[in-house]
């Protein structure tokens, strides 16, 4: 409860911080947003003008003309065919216009443009994975403004819904099939050029924390940006087993790889990137899955009884295949296989981070 108030809280304020073209909805920072609202503007005021005009007129009739003690009965009242085509007609050509104008909108918003960059986008209990060209994944989502960007999505487990108040973009993200949704982002020269993302559909107990982040760069900026994303994949193959002998030499030697760090703290980003951190503490506390914290080296009794030793081939063996050894008093079921959606590069840092986490 308290971590949903704090979620709602995080929310809000981050959705005040932005400020606001208009008053009271978020700021319009994608090309679609002026359209959408244009629309939306539309229909709020034609419902609001006919609510008042017809609640308001039937009030001043009730009071003006109700019957009162001692007049005659009134006869039947036969119809008006004039006023009746009237208020037939105006509604009539009113919805004509709402359909035509928001089909219009919509059929632009679902056909992205030929040229559109393309990013496939994962969801998951309870996060967002985002996978660029270049092969990178990353936690964020990261964007070139001024550019359609197309996103492919699909979830790993349950339903999701894909939004960005600030793009009028929400699209849902469906276990077993692709959905896709574009939108072209505006560079903004004042504002802060990061907005929330957040997951529209409640699916499951985390779902209030499974938002993350949109950023959107200058074209050399995005470039720069996904250049140096993935310190990890920028070492080169031949280089690799140096790295590992003796990072902090390697750092040294190597400025031109920017933000690499040692492997436990290579492994303590991909914790909370590739949505570990949802499952696993790290300060003992039990949520769905065993705690890392202390957890290396550990003997842990499975469900069938036998006990296994939790070492490298033991983490590997459960990243890439969740359900083949589960610790006893774990629900099975729980986790998918990262197969494909993590490298060995990856899986030998988020080994060293839990070996960091203190051995038994
Ligand atoms: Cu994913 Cu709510």
């Amino acid at each position: 409860m308290n971590a949903l108030l704090g979620q709602i809280g995080l929310l809000s304020a981050r959705l005040l911080a932005q400020g606001s073209d208009r008053g009271w909805m978020p700021k319009q920072r994608s090309t679609i947003a002026p359209e959408v609202d244009a629309i939306f503007d539309f229909i709020l005021v034609v419902s609001v003008f006919f609510f008042l005009l017809i609640v308001g007129a039937a009030l001043y009739f009730i009071i003006r003309y109700h019957r009162r003690e001692g007049d005659p009965m009134p006869g039947g009242v036969t119809h008006n065919m004039p006023l009746e085509l009237l208020w037939s007609g105006i509604p009539v050509v009113l919805v004509c216009i709402m359909f035509w104008w928001g089909f219009k909108v919509f059929v632009d918003m679902r056909t992205p443009p030929d040229n559109a960059y393309e990013i496939s986008v994962r969801a998951q209990q309870w996060s967002w994975e985002f996978w660029y060209p270049n092969g990178i994944s990353y936690d964020e989502l990261h964007v070139p403004a001024n550019q359609p960007v197309k996103l492919v999505m699909t979830s790993e487990d349950v339903l999701h819904s894909f939004y960005v108040p600030e793009f009028r973009v929400k699209m849902d993200v469906i276990p077993g099939r692709y959905t896709t949704t574009w939108f072209e982002a505006l560079y903004d020269d004042e504002g802060s050029n990061e907005y929330p993302l957040i997951c529209a559909e409640y699916c499951g107990t985390d779902h209030s924390s499974m938002i993350t982040k949109v950023v959107v760069h200058t074209d050399d900026g995005f470039v720069d940006w996904l250049a140096n994303a993935d310190p990890l994949a920028a070492i080169p193959e031949e280089l690799w087993p140096e790295y590992e002998k003796d990072p902090d030499k390697f750092i040294k030697d190597h400025p031109e790889i920017k933000g690499l760090k040692t492997p436990a703290l290579m492994g303590q980003k991909l914790y909370k990137r590739k949505g570990c951190s949802q499952c696993h503490s790290i300060d003992g506390t039990r949520v769905t899955g065993p705690s890392f914290l202390g957890i290396y080296g550990k003997q842990e009794e499975m469900e069938d009884g036998t006990t296994v030793t939790v070492d490298a081939n033991y983490i590997e063996e459960s990243i890439l295949n969740p359900n083949a050894k589960v610790v006893k008093t774990y629900p099975r079921g729980q986790m998918n296989s990262y197969q494909g959606r993590i490298t060995d590069r990856e899986i030998a840092m988020l080994i060293e981070y839990i070996k960091s986490l203190g051995q038994k």
